[in-house]
């Protein structure tokens, strides 16, 4: 049974059983059968993301978005956060996930109150600020990830919606913090976190994005990319993290490469300004991708024959940008993360 303080929130009622419905189906996500065996599939209220996966760090800030107008995944909060580090003027996120609007303002209202360590420390799964800082460092668990003291020093700060999700989820894991992290969390990369966001490379960057963030223009739209194009707004930048990997797949895919590409030159590209560009795609340790999970055969002729496997998205995309790939197993081979550009000039 949820109970909560009926004096505690202004939320109308509609609102409070938006909220209401967003943290049971959470549950229920958390309870699915087989969850061991699927996919990590994307849904309405699956995992949250607490950092990146990419190393924005490596491409943000390469795309020009100082006031500018811009689409991007929702997520961790990540890609927004890093937006505003850069001087975009007004940022729409997008995400198939409610869930992602509830992490980011987690995020956002933690900015705005905790000193840098303490953000870093709360967030990352990582024993201790230096785990996360030193991405070589075998990483260790943090039991005070997600603490409940810390969280409620910024939860006042938190949008009344926002506040309910996540006091519903820390009572219903008794206020355990980390259990409540490991459940519905998906943080594999918070040793990667540091490197990964501009915003988090030292405490200067943190201090710019706090300064920032109120005089940036946020909005949220739960939305599959592939109805993206219903959007009646233009945008300067469209970031769409790795997405294609999930969709454009042959055996769990729902769209094919030729599908995508004529989605993005016919419907996509008509939310761009003049001279806007879409980040297609973020392809991870990308040339070797195809072989590098195969055998010890595959892997021996991987490194000594690079592959470039994404033809479709090479005759999309006018531009890569390379960036260092950070799974461990491939930093010592040098191995570089893609990610894939499209802009609306006349190619
Ligand atoms: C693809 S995931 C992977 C993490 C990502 N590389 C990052 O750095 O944050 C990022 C987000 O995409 C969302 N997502 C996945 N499929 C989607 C789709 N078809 N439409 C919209 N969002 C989607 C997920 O819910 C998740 O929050």
């Amino acid at each position: 049974m949820i109970r909560w303080e009926e004096s505690d929130f202004m939320l109308n009622d509609e609102e409070k059983n938006q909220v209401l419905t967003d943290y049971q189906e959470t549950i229920k996500f958390l309870n699915r059968e087989y969850k061991s065996l699927m996919h990590p599939t994307f849904s309405h209220h699956s995992s949250m993301y607490t950092f990146t996966t990419e190393i924005l760090s490596g491409y943000i800030k390469k795309l020009g978005v100082k006031d500018k107008d811009v689409l991007t995944v929702t997520a961790s909060g990540d890609q927004i956060l890093n937006l505003v580090f850069h001087g975009a003027k007004k940022i729409d996120g997008f995400d198939l996930n409610t869930n992602a609007y509830y992490m980011t303002q987690l995020k956002i209202a933690a900015l705005k109150s905790l000193p840098y360590e303490e953000f870093i420390n709360y967030f990352s799964a990582c024993k201790s600020f230096e785990d996360a800082v030193f991405v070589e460092k075998k990483v260790e668990n943090n039991l005070n990830v997600f603490d409940y003291n810390v969280y409620q020093k910024f939860s006042d700060k938190l949008p009344e919606d926002v506040k309910l999700y996540w006091d519903l989820l820390y009572k219903e894991f008794n206020y355990d913090g980390s259990k409540l992290h490991d459940s519905v969390c998906i943080s594999s990369d918070s040793d990667t976190a540091v490197f990964a966001n501009d915003y988090l490379q030292n405490a200067t960057n943190y201090e710019i994005v706090k300064q920032k963030i109120d005089n940036v223009n946020i909005n949220y739209y739960v939305k599959d990319i592939l109805q993206l194009h219903t959007l009646s707004k233009k945008y300067d930048c469209i970031l769409l993290s790795n997405i294609y990997d999930y969709i454009v797949s042959d055996w769990y895919g729902v769209i094919s490469a030729e599908d995508f590409n004529s989605y993005v030159q016919n419907k996509l590209s008509n939310l761009l300004n003049e001279n806007g560009i879409i980040q297609l795609a973020y392809k991870y340790h990308y040339k070797t991708k195809n072989v590098a999970y195969g055998s010890t055969l595959k892997k021996l002729f991987a490194s000594k024959y690079k592959i470039d496997v994404n033809e479709s998205l090479n005759k999309l995309s006018y531009k890569k940008i390379l960036v260092p790939s950070l799974i461990k197993e491939y930093r010592k081979d040098k191995e570089m993360d893609c990610v894939y550009l499209y802009n609306s000039k006349k190619r």
